[in-house]
Order: structure tokens, then sequence, then C-alpha cells
């Protein structure tokens, strides 16, 4: 096999290499949802380039072209918001007054338009953000399971509530309503995945939404405006696309948004809390930045936890929230972890998204490339270095992993989240040294101990349970199964965000009350058995 520099040399293709089952024809959007209706917009655009690369025929290097969407303004979001107000109508419009049922039987119609674009929405990801195609499919059918698991949850939500409660004399039915307008902006990484898993169990709860695609991977949601303008009543989802600055802050200094449903970083996510006018009205569900850490314990075994380190590290470029972002491994382990680390990065195939098995590819912008070295070098300068061969050079958009080594409290790489193919670690033998930088730390996501120490185990987890919000045992962080809570501490989340408590942090608990009269029964007797209400109700969804 070729050495890694020559093969990075070569890792973009010819355009004519490329093989034509993963070409794709330039997507050009002019249009957008606002109403329910597909209107054609008037202004600026903004092209689209590719983390893909290909080479010209004097051997230069281009992003891939992969064609235009809207450059809106205020006046769009405006409209958007318009639309997204009069369908909520002050909680009297038709969506959030809709039965469970039938809100349900609109999302699966959804469900059935998405799946149809499955082949498209896959190679968009795989274009837009140079995710690996096995893991673009993935995404997207993870998504269709989530709905579907989504619909399930709120079937069962709903038998629960139908019944009422007798308390004190008092009779009662509980069952959760729509919160109102929702902005729902969801993360460059799962460009799919993340948005839908909030802006469909707000949708479903009755929310009405505007949503606003991530900086990359636009496009793929262009393609799906039809799916929504065919599945739901008019200005229930509205879309606002361009840079978010322009198009967000209107929104946010209205007072009018009722949720922020953000999944991208702290930093951003403060300025928007900041504009709004009503900090009391605006409620957040929030996934945040996380410095997940791996603690590798003397008695760890070496292989599982070197392959699992690896995955956490490296899977789609290390661009996981959940990622592996800082290793210490016990001193024990001096030497030995590095080079196994390092031989199994070697390992790991790297190249274009479409290729079989591949792991590393490009990554979405030169922006991001810049900062990774510049934290890099800013480890280097303060006594790091970059301990695998090639670690941190780039040929284009793509960066081969690097492996800093030993990394401190000075360093930027020890606070700031990389998210990128960039893995610093050091040797400890105090274990007090790991959980210092846990505790220390302004993120409290996850943690990944490795161990086969049942006492020693316990103990950390007794400890670390109160500082992040799940403790992972010889295995990588992740968010999955997606039934699993998934949350964070500090400036890691705000909710939580599984398929079941989505449901909830898009709602509220609402209650029909009434004194245990006879008169009062025979009333919500009539009410009852003339299905005069969709709220009070003791209907069974099957
Ligand atoms: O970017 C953060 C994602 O929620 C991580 O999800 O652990 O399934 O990759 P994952």
């Amino acid at each position: 096999m070729k050495d890694i520099k020559s093969r990075m040399e070569a890792i973009f293709p010819y355009e004519n290499e490329i093989p034509d089952k993963y070409k794709i024809e330039p997507i050009i959007c002019d249009r957008y949802l606002v109403h329910g209706e597909i209107v054609k917009f008037n202004g600026e655009f903004q092209k689209v380039y590719s983390p893909v690369m290909v080479k010209t025929k004097n051997s230069q290097l281009k992003q891939v072209y992969l064609g235009e969407y809207p450059l809106m303004d205020e006046t769009h979001s405006l409209e958007a918001l318009d639309a997204a107000l009069k369908a909520y109508d002050k909680g009297k419009g038709l969506w959030p007054t809709m039965s469970v049922e039938e809100r349900i039987n609109c999302v699966l119609k959804f469900v059935e338009e998405l799946k149809k674009k499955r082949d498209l929405v896959v190679k968009l990801i795989m274009w837009e953000i140079g995710k690996s195609l096995t893991d673009s499919e993935k995404e997207f059918d993870r998504t269709v399971e989530y709905i579907l698991a989504t619909i399930d949850a709120l079937k069962e939500l709903d038998r629960a509530s139908s019944k009422f409660i007798i308390a004190e004399g008092v009779y009662a039915q509980v069952r959760r309503s729509p919160l109102g307008v929702v902005l729902c902006m969801g993360p460059y990484n799962y460009p799919l995945n993340e948005t839908y898993t909030t802006l469909i169990p707000a949708i479903i709860m009755g929310n009405t939404v505007i949503f606003k695609p991530p900086k990359y991977g636009v496009l793929l949601h262009t393609v799906l405006m039809e799916a929504f303008a065919a599945s739901f009543p008019p200005g229930v989802v509205n879309t606002v696309f361009g840079d978010g600055k322009i198009v967000v802050t209107p929104l946010m200094k209205s007072g009018k948004i009722d949720v922020l449903a953000f999944i991208g970083s702290s930093a951003v996510a403060d300025i928007l809390k900041h504009l709004h006018p009503k900090p009391h009205r605006l409620k957040c569900v929030l996934g945040l930045d996380a410095k997940n850490p791996a603690i590798i314990l003397d008695d760890a075994d070496l292989e599982t936890t070197v392959k699992e380190c690896i995955l956490g590290a490296f899977s789609y470029n290390g661009q996981r929230c959940t990622a592996l972002k800082i290793l210490f491994v016990h001193k024990k382990f001096e030497n030995i972890f590095i080079e196994r680390f390092i031989e199994e990065l070697e390992n790991l195939k790297f190249g274009m998204p479409w290729e079989e098995n591949v792991k590393i590819t490009p990554l979405p912008s030169f922006e991001r490339i810049n900062y990774l070295k510049e934290v890099i070098s800013d480890a280097v300068s303060k006594g790091a270095k970059v301990v695998n061969r090639y670690g941190g050079e780039n040929v284009g958009t793509f960066m081969y992993p690097a492996v800093v080594y030993p990394v401190d409290d000075k360093m930027r790489l020890w606070y700031e989240e990389q998210f990128g193919p960039v893995v610093p670690f050091r040797y400890f033998e105090d274990i007090e040294e790991p959980l210092d930088f846990v505790i220390n730390s302004n993120y409290g996501q996850q943690v990944a101990i490795f161990s086969n120490n049942p006492e020693k185990i316990a103990k950390l987890t007794d400890v670390l349970v109160n500082q992040v919000s799940r403790i992972n045992l010889n295995s990588q962080c992740q968010r999955g199964p997606d039934i699993l809570p998934f949350t964070g501490r500090k400036d890691s989340a705000e909710g939580t965000l599984s398929v079941s408590d989505a449901l909830k942090v898009f709602s509220i608990r609402t209650l029909f009350a009434f004194k245990g009269t006879e008169n009062n029964k025979q009333v919500v007797k009539s009410i009852l058995n003339n299905r005069h209400s969709k709220f009070i109700s003791t209907d069974f969804i099957f």
C-alpha cells in the first residue's frame, strides 16, 4: 500500500473519475415554503460548494459546485413568522386544535413523502457535508425510525392521558398542549437527523414552526419542501434560508418566538437567547458543545479501548457533539497506548465519501481547517507535539487526523471543542487529574470510562453522575439508542431530547378539572359521549 502522504496527494479525483451513480446535478432552489405554498424567491442567492474537491486539467483543486439557495432578508423571515403565527392563531388555529390522531396522520403522510426522496437526500447529505455514503444512509434511516418512534410515543402518551384522575373530589384530565411558534435550527453534522429530532416533535405536539437549515446541508432541505406542503395545513412549517444573523435576528427580536430549538454552539445560543425581549416566554431546547473525555484506567482492556477511542474520536471526522475530544490514559499504558492508537488510526481508510469502508473524509470548509491548525499550533507552541506522521497536514479540504500529546490546561485544546479530526491526550497517575478536568470544564455532556474493575468503576461513576449526563462503560460516547435521554449539564444542553422527552419539551401539561358534582358529571359525560371536544376525550388511539 502506498505511503499516507502519496495517498493524501491523490485523494481528490478528476471529475470524470467520479462513478456515475454517485454524481449529482446542481440543485438551484429559487423557492421557499411559506403559508403552505412554495413561492418564488426574488433576490440574491448563495452558491453551495461541496467539501469534495476535484482536480482540474492543470491539476488545481476546486470544490464541486452543488447549487444555490435563496439568501433571504428580514422581510422574508418576518413573512415566515407571520405565517407561523397565523397558523397557530393564538392557539385557535386548525393545527393546534386538531386531534392528536389527525396530527399523527399528517406526520405519517409526511413520512411517506420523505421516503420517496431517500436517494436524493442521502446523496445531498454526502455531497454537502462530506459524510460517508454509509453514514449518510444511516442518518436518513435513523431519522425515519425516529419519526415512527415519535408517533408511537405520542400514542402511548395520549392513551395514558385519556383517563380522568380523581383527587379530593376533583376530577381532572391531564394532557399536553402546544407552546406556540417554534424556531428550529439544526447542526451541520447531522443536518437532517438533528433538525428533525426537534422539528417533528414540535410539529406533532401542535406547534407551528419556522425552520432554518444549518450553514452546511441546506440543499437537502430544499428538496423536502413539497413533502411538507403536501402533508401539513398552511403555515405549520415555514422555511427561512440565508445568513443566520440576517434571518434569525428579526425573528428572535420580535419576541414572538415561543420556543427556540437549537443544536449548535453555546456561543450562538447565548446570542439568540439574549435577542429575545421576553425571556420568560421563551423556552429553550438546546443541544450544545461538549468536550467528552475518555478516562482509561490501569486495568482497561487495551485492544477494546483503542478501538472504541478510535471510533469515538474519528467517526465522521470527529464532527459529533458526542465525539471523544480528549483522552486521559493511565501511565501504565505509557507509550504502548499511543503506539496502538496511531497504528489503528493509520488503518482507517481515508478518501471520498462514496468509497466503500471510508472513514475519514474532507471537511466542509477551509475555515474549519484553519481553526484546527490554529489550535494544534497553540498546543505545539506550549510544549505539545503532533505525534503521528502527517497529523494536521492538509490537501485542499482534506486534513489528516492529528494526535496531539501531551496537552495541559494552558492549551486551547484543553478547553475548546475542536469538532474535527484532532485528538489531544495525556497520561495520568492520579485519578483526580481527569476528575478535575471534568469538574472544571464548561461542558458536562458525557464521559467514557475504560476499566474492568467493579469497585473503581462504581466509585468513579458515583462522582461523575453529578458532573455529566451519561457515563459510558468501555465504549465511546454516543447519543443513541434514541429512546434514551440525551442531555447535558452546564454549557452542553438545556432540556432533554429522547423520543418521548422531546414530546414533553415542546408542550405543556394542561388540565381540564371540575368538582365532582352530579351536574358537572352529567355535563362532562355529554361532552364525551357527543365527542364535542378534542381535548376532553377518552378516545383510545389504536
Ligand atoms: O452531534 C451530536 C450528535 O447528537 C451525536 O449523535 O452520538 O449518535 O453520533 P451520535
